[in-house]
């Protein structure tokens, strides 16, 4: 290499517009199935900000599709992209929060992979931003936004439900808060990150509710845009991360104090009785006709068979719902299981005996028995949080 083309390669290094580098912006792309569209996405990125020193920055799930593969054929070629590949994981906040923690940007934007959200709009964000706002929100329900052409109908009022729960914990109007499209200071974010929930979809709802309870409450502009349909794939939202969002909220509304996996923990404990006593009047029924056994056999065998049922399924539930984001498989899950069970069986002589011990001070039956309930549950909870779920 000639002295003078060497120069040149240095002099094009230090052009932050041509290499992206110091970033000004971050676009965080979280990625699950998404080859068919994270191309097209980083031309779309690249006409949108060819003003702007900018790196794009996908976390992707492992996806089967092969979808890190592509994007790591992109940073070959492209120097202002590369993937963050995670295994064994799944959340779209907790992706996000990783992409926004991986970048020196001083200021970091999240735009979903599908090409749902118009990335025109982002030089627009970004301004805002430089002028002052804390946090940057593409809104579709606002001025100009809309969303009637990427959502169903189904989709559209629960969105609009979501929206006004989340006004309710937000502390400020805030037009889209289930919006997963915006844009924040870097150091904003660093701020709450440690304490953002990493389960669910609702990274920016949990964003502003952490600032405001820690005595900081965002100034927070809006940007409008028409939500698009998806362009390839498909949508990964379904009706567990609509609990997960539910369990987010309500955690919240307690002020932060319950966290969310154990209300959802709570929640799988409430079905549990379901399946508990809906399995006992099965199986006592299904004995009943068996003349040869006595009342008291047959309970104590429905008992049983109910309590390992209902075990059963508070487990599988839990490893979906409360821990989808570390959910155990294969061996583990078995060894996970086992421990379950007997975790549980702790749990139920603490229970019984939280009771009792309350039952002899005051002879109040439901008091005392609600008390062993709780303790149990709590038990469960934080065991299975150290030892099942770690
Ligand atoms: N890494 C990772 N892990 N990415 C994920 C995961 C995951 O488990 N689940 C979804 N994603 C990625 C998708 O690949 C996509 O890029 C983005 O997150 C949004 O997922 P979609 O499956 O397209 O969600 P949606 O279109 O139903 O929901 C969008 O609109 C909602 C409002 O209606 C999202 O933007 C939500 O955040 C938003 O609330
Ligand atoms: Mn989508």
């Amino acid at each position: 290499m000639t002295e003078i083309g060497s120069q040149a390669k240095v002099d094009s290094l230090r052009n932050p517009v041509a290499t992206g580098h110091p970033p000004q912006l971050a676009v965080i792309v979280p990625s699950f199935n998404e080859r068919g569209n994270i191309e097209l996405l980083y031309e779309k990125l690249a006409i949108a900000l060819d003003e702007t020193a900018w790196e794009m920055i996908v976390v992707d799930d492992n996806s089967p599709d092969g979808t890190a593969t592509v994007v790591n054929e992109m940073s070959r070629v492209y120097a202002n992209v590369r993937c963050i590949r995670r295994f064994g994981r799944r959340g779209l906040s907790s992706a996000c929060v990783e992409g926004m923690a991986s970048t020196s940007a001083p200021y970091v934007a999240v735009i979903d992979a599908d090409l749902q959200h118009d990335e025109a709009i982002l030089p627009q964000m970004l301004e805002k931003a430089l002028a002052g706002a804390d946090l940057v929100v593409g809104t579709r329900f606002a001025g100009e936004g809309s969303a009637a052409t990427g959502l169903s109908a189904t989709r559209l009022s629960g969105s609009r439900l979501a929206t006004k729960m989340a006004a309710m914990i937000a502390g400020q109007p805030i037009s889209d808060p289930m919006s997963g499209f915006f844009l924040v200071r870097r150091d904003i974010f660093e701020n709450v990150a440690p304490k953002l929930a990493n389960d669910g979809f609702k990274i920016l709802i949990d964003l502003i509710v952490t600032s405001e309870r820690a005595g900081k409450p965002l100034q927070i502009a809006e940007v409008p845009y028409t939500f698009r349909p998806r362009h390839a794939g498909e949508s990964k939202m379904n009706p567990l991360i609509v609990i997960q969002y539910l369990g987010l909220w309500a955690s919240k509304l307690s002020g932060g104090i319950l966290p969310p996996s154990f209300l959802l923990f709570g929640l799988v404990g409430v079905t549990g009785v379901v399946v508990h006593m809906a399995t006992l009047g099965a199986v006592t029924a299904g004995l009943g006709g068996n003349g040869a056994l006595s009342s008291e056999t047959i309970f104590v065998a429905a008992q049983i068979t109910a309590t390992m049922v209902a075990m059963t399924w508070n487990f599988f539930l839990n490893n979906n719902l409360t821990y989808s984001d570390r959910k155990l498989r294969g061996r583990k899950l078995v060894i996970g299981l086992l421990g379950f069970y007997a975790i549980c069986a702790l749990g139920g002589i603490a229970n019984i005996s939280v009771a009792s011990g309350i039952y002899e001070l005051r002879h109040q039956t439901f008091i005392a028995g609600l008390a062993g309930a709780v303790m149990s549950s709590v038990f469960n909870y934080a065991v299975t949080r150290a030892f099942t779920w770690k």
